[in-house]
């Protein structure tokens, strides 16, 4: 009989101590260890996601792929990358997919990290960075925020002759806040052509299209960056793992060679497609998120409960105790997001910008545990 110690001592070194990545958690479980009936009255606002759910254009798009699943997917994802190509004016081997902007993250890391070099982001910025270099083994150059916003001077100064990546989250997660186009234009002039700057815009597209900072064009003119997107957020495709990077030629070609052949699968393609048609959408999104944005800041006023404001689909509240604030929503039927621990916001809780039926109950749950249910 095999002894169970040979899985450990044949692990790779290092392994047994990586960080886990701790997901929100899903409504049935958390439905469940609270003794909940079921899941239904229970209000999940913990990952981000779409609270209109995808395009029922999307929607059509899968069940119709439903039916040929017996097929692998196009590996080189053609239509997608060409409908993303022409949307941005870029070539198609400027488009890499990946399964979620997740997987795009660690192909980066595969590529350029290893140890001996090194990794600039910012303290309170999304996780995967840090799950990534240290599973790579290389030095994560972590960078103060000023205003709980990314601070690009310090950023800049922070790049060392070993470090190859940048990671530029904006709007950032978990704090929800943002550098502007002109900061960003000033803040890639200065950056060494030894180092490439990835900024991940999970979130970008839920800001008005004229306020949109344009990164591309620095992916266009050939300086060293690369954009990533995802269709979890605005396109609420968030289940079926689908994103992209726009990055030069030479760096998906080097990108290409890391990934699984088949990383994105084919009902994500055509969902990917249709979704890409569907700008109503995204545009009813982004006024559901604006218009739940402006009554949780209406309310947040209105119970006492400062918070960051955001032009993503979250905010964090500044709750105190971040963490008993979050198991009291939890017995109320809310689940929000705490960000102590590695994000070191212990004060605050990260909460999706839901329905305007669950942000009330948030705000109705929330008001009854700051406050004991008494008006601010
Ligand atoms: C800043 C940021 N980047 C990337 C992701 C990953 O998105 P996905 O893997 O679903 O594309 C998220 C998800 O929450 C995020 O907040």
């Amino acid at each position: 009989m095999t002894s169970p110690s040979v899985f450990s001592t044949l692990a790779m070194p290092g392994v047994e101590r990586l960080p886990i990545y701790e997901p929100g958690k899903p409504i049935s479980e958390a439905a469940r260890e609270l003794g909940f009936p079921s899941g239904d009255v229970m209000v999940k606002l913990a990952s981000n996601e779409n609270a209109l759910g995808p395009s029922p254009l999307a929607e059509e798009a899968m069940l119709a792929a439903a039916r040929e699943m017996h097929r692998y997917p196009d590996g080189g994802a053609f239509h997608l990358r060409n409908a993303l190509a022409e949307k941005f004016g870029v070539g198609p081997d400027m488009i890499l997919l990946g399964n979620g902007s997740n997987e795009l993250i660690e192909l980066i890391g595969q590529v350029w990290l290893a140890p001996g070099r090194s990794m600039v982001i910012s303290d309170s910025s999304f996780i995967v960075y840090r799950l990534v270099a240290a599973k790579l083994g290389a030095t994560v150059l972590s960078v103060p925020m000023k205003n709980l916003t990314h601070d690009p001077d310090a950023m800049l100064a922070a790049i060392r002759p070993d470090t190859s990546l940048v990671f530029f989250a904006n709007p950032n997660n978990p704090t929800g806040t943002m550098v502007d186009a002109d900061t960003l234009d000033r803040f890639m002039e200065g950056v060494p052509d030894t180092a490439i700057v990835c900024f991940d815009e999970a979130y970008i597209e839920l800001l008005e299209p004229a306020a949109q900072p344009d990164m591309i064009k620095h992916v266009r003119s050939g300086r060293p960056a690369i954009v990533l997107r995802t269709f979890s957020k605005a396109y609420g495709l968030a289940g079926l793992r689908i994103g992209y990077a726009i990055a030069a030629p030479e760096a998906v070609a080097l990108l290409n060679r890391v990934r699984q052949p088949f990383n994105v699968n084919a009902m994500a393609q055509a969902a990917a497609i249709a979704a890409l048609k569907d700008e109503a959408h995204v545009n009813r999104t982004r006024a559901v998120v604006r218009a739940g944005a402006d009554y949780l800041m209406r309310e947040l006023d209105r119970i006492g409960v400062p918070f960051v404001p955001s032009p993503a689909n979250f905010m964090l509240v500044e709750v105190g105790d971040g963490k008993r604030v979050f198991d009291a929503l939890m017995r109320h039927g809310v689940i929000a997001r705490p960000v102590g621990g590695p994000y070191g916001l212990d004060r605050y809780l990260r909460v999706t910008i839901g329905t305007q039926e669950e942000n009330e109950k948030f705000i109705a749950a929330l008001h009854a545990v700051v406050n004991g249910g008494k008006e601010a």
